[in-house]
């Protein structure tokens, strides 16, 4: 399942039926934010609420034990469609391995752990393992997840699968891989009147979270949300224009900059560039929430039970890249860079030892990966490099780093 926001609008969301431990779960997440609200003075900056929601520990979404990733779950992922989309991320790994004379992979918010495993078994195949594979997760529940999978489906590989609890140190080689990592992190949500920004924040009623403006929480705000006017024309923005700034997403590349010595960092996450992103029909924002296989755009009900998240502006990562130190090595839409890494060799791979019916799975899922109007164009791939030879296969198809 893409996540294109038709699904469902808020208003038909169908709840169903909540366990009284689900409802007490939610409500006692609910007390701490409306704690805190009250403690800050009757509001509390988007993010920080985002934060909360996400990642408190045992009653956030991520750090709670609710399903999230998968058919049983609230949302699905590329990985948990087809191990096809993890076989092409091999693939693409593979050049850069065998490029740099092997190396590490470090994958950044691994979720069930799906394409951890389909990574290092097509990586096994192709005589190309890494020397460890690195997780490293916020998420305490799902590291559990990832464990239990990767130790039922590849033990013999276990001993180079190791978690960490933060980036490595200074100089690491090899790939870093991160699907959906980027549209999860809390995002600052900004009034963009040309005049005088404010951010967005969330207050308490006393009977729901109700929306209001503040002032900017965060310094850098004021450059970056005139940077994004500049940039995309201030005639588009006024008082009512209402969207993201990931500060966390930028941030985090520097980091990552800070720590890759050569290779490659591959990052797969629905968005655009600067200039398709903030343009007046999105001028509500990107915010989308996903509850039950539904899309919808309300993050102040149903908090820790529901996924909510933003689109990535490309353009803020290619910039935060090139500032620390990184190369643009490639910029296309999934459909082209999983056909540029080889998706058609793979499925005549995987052909050799399939029965029909699996071949007419895959097929279905080769549609349901690449279709513009499923996730072939809204998923874009970014490739973020460091001391590397140019000319990544993924992007042999098509090279879109002129939009960005
Ligand atoms: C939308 S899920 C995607 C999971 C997986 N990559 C997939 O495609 O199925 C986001 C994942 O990122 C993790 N996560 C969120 N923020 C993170 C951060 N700042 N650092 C590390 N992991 C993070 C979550 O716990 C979760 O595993």
């Amino acid at each position: 399942m893409n996540r294109n926001r038709s699904n469902s609008e808020a208003g038909q969301l169908r709840i169903g039926e909540l366990d009284e431990q689900t409802i007490a779960h939610s409500a006692q997440l609910a007390e701490l934010i409306i704690d805190e609200i009250k403690q800050q003075g009757g509001k509390i900056p988007f993010i920080r609420y985002m934060e909360l929601i996400l990642h408190t520990p045992g009653l956030g979404y991520y750090s709670a034990g609710a399903h999230k990733i998968g058919a049983a779950g609230d949302f699905i992922t590329a990985p948990e469609i087809s191990p096809l989309f993890s076989q092409c991320i091999a693939r693409q790994s593979q050049q850069v391995l065998n490029d740099i004379g092997g190396g590490d992979v470090l994958e950044v918010g691994a979720g069930s752990g799906a394409m951890a495993c389909e990574v290092l078994r097509e990586l096994e195949k192709l005589d190309c393992l890494p020397a460890h594979y690195f997780i490293l997760d916020l998420s305490a529940d799902l590291r559990e997840r990832q464990h239990a999978h990767l130790q039922q489906e590849l033990p013999h590989l276990m001993d180079r699968i190791i978690w960490l609890d933060a980036l490595p140190n200074e100089g690491f080689k090899g790939v870093v891989l991160a699907n959906e990592l980027l549209d999860a992190m809390p995002i600052h949500l900004v009034r963009f009147d040309p005049e005088n920004p404010v951010e967005r924040y969330v207050g308490w009623d006393g009977e729901r979270f109700t929306w209001c403006d503040g002032p900017l929480s965060e310094p850098r705000l004021a450059a970056a949300a005139a940077h994004i006017m500049a940039e995309c024309g201030v005639d588009e923005f006024d008082a009512g224009y209402v969207s993201e700034i990931n500060l966390a997403a930028t941030d985090w590349l520097r980091s990552v900059a800070a720590v890759l010595e050569q290779g490659l960092v591959l990052l797969i996450d629905y968005g655009f560039p600067r200039r398709e992103y903030y343009i007046p029909e999105r001028k509500e924002g990107t915010v989308m929430c996903h509850y039950r296989h539904q899309a919808h755009s309300d993050p102040l009900i149903l908090p820790g039970l529901q996924d909510v998240t933003a689109h990535v502006d490309f353009t803020a990562i290619a910039e935060s890249a090139v500032e620390a130190g990184m190369d643009v090595a490639g910029y296309a839409s999934q459909a082209h860079f999983l056909l540029g890494a080889g998706l058609m060799d793979v499925l005549a791979d995987n052909a050799k030892t399939s029965t029909h019916e699996q071949q007419v799975v895959q097929a279905q899922a080769v549609k349901t990966l690449t279709m513009p109007h499923e996730m072939g164009e809204l998923f874009k791939v970014i490739a973020l490099t460091k001391e590397m030879s140019p000319g990544l296969t993924g992007f042999s198809m098509l090279d879109a780093r002129g939009r960005l």
